[in-house]
């Protein structure tokens, strides 16, 4: 543990350090999104962009925006085949209207597997073609208008020891549904950039290398793969070194990379004198960490950095299934102030080279 001496006595006294005004709290922060043009992102809900405060909020600081929920399967599939597309173009429309560009979040994922596709007849022949008619549909409706997709998300079984099984690998094959969903969304979208997702790369070497592994496989089917997706739901107590190692071994197909999915718990409640400020500092340490990281990689691998979430209190870490409510995953408080973990992330971008490639493009 990294204790300062402060920490340690008010920890001892049984002093909160939040009582002081400086328990970890940033006086101000220019907004990340003017640190540099390459994209910081954020997920959004509908909800949020019809919230006054939360849409300036996500407006001021963000130039990116994955949808939380909209674009999910449960989401958008109707039970008589249809889809339904209101809530998403919702955002859609306000992050157009303030010049933030959108990631599709995610076309197939285990986890979601609406009762229309589990009632059909759970064969290769009719779960392809409404896979199929499913992605022509989604990714026809935001062509042009989303920059990137999550295609497939969360492949693997938690420790990478196989494809996780799902309605769709077991209709289409564990490799066999990735690729047709790969081979279905450039169909749709040939300009989208196409990205598999994954969680806990950093923190589980033997998921790494199962994820690379597959990686490799899919590039050598000749699948339309461009990205990767590293999640990056991270804690404070993450062993140094683990992140940039990761994003170095995940850089090496030469495909984009998008740190997706950034939060950093102070882990499971546990009994300890360890201040909060002495916590968040530690996650600001973490995020700039990151943020070096993925800055350190070849301009023309960069595609976004994402924060799952704006402020602590909304985080997903909060919420069941994990109910950490304690937690304080984020880069802003609940009031919407910037914590050191935001200071950090726009001091590692304000001090990177410019942005190359294709950075933010409003409205795709
Ligand atoms: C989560 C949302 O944040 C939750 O609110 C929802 O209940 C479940 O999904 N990995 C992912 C995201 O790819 O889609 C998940 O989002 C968080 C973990």
């Amino acid at each position: 543990m990294n204790l300062d001496r402060r920490s340690v006595i008010l920890g001892a006294l049984g002093l909160a350090a939040c009582d002081f005004p400086v328990a970890g709290a940033v006086a101000s922060v220019p907004p990340l999104r003017g640190a540099s043009a390459h994209p910081i992102g954020c997920t959004v809900t509908a909800a949020e962009c019809l919230d006054v405060i939360a849409s300036n909020r996500l407006a001021e600081q963000f130039s990116q925006l994955t949808p939380e929920f909209e674009m999910k399967m449960n989401a958008l599939q109707r039970s008589d085949g249809s889809r339904s597309f209101g809530a998403a173009d919702i955002i859609m429309a306000y992050a157009k209207s303030h010049g933030q560009s959108v990631h599709g979040h995610a076309l197939v994922w285990y986890l979601h597997q609406p009762a229309y596709f589990t009632a059909l007849a759970n064969t290769q022949q009719v779960i392809g073609r409404e896979l199929d008619r499913y992605i022509a549909d989604v990714c026809g409706h935001f062509r042009g208008a989303v920059r990137g997709w999550d295609v497939v998300n969360e492949p693997l079984s938690p420790n990478g020891e196989m494809i996780r099984p799902c309605l769709w690998s077991n209709a289409l094959g564990d490799d066999g549904y990735i690729i047709r969903s790969f081979e279905a969304a450039r169909q749709a979208d040939p300009d989208a950039i196409l990205f598999l997702n994954e969680y806990d790369l950093e923190s589980r070497p033997e998921k790494r290398l199962a994820f690379l592994k597959l990686v490799e496989r899919l590039l050598r089917a000749g699948s339309p793969i461009d990205g990767i997706g590293t999640q990056t739901h991270a804690t404070i107590d993450l062993a140094d070194g683990a992140i940039a190692e990761t994003l170095r071994e995940l850089a090496g197909f030469g495909l984009k990379i998008h740190v997706s999915e950034l939060d950093i718990s102070f882990g499971a409640p546990r009994f300890d004198i360890e201040s909060l400020a002495s916590k968040r500092a530690r996650q600001a340490q973490q995020a700039r960490a990151i943020a070096e990281a993925y800055l350190a990689l070849p301009a023309e691998q960069h595609y976004a950095f994402t924060l799952w979430g704006m402020i602590d209190s909304q985080s997903h870490l909060r919420r069941p299934p994990r109910n950490l409510v304690d937690d304080e995953p984020l880069a802003f408080d609940e009031s919407g102030r910037p914590k050191p973990m935001a200071r950090a992330i726009y001091d590692a971008f304000a001090a990177a080279p410019p942005a190359q490639g294709d950075g933010v493009m409003p409205g795709r």
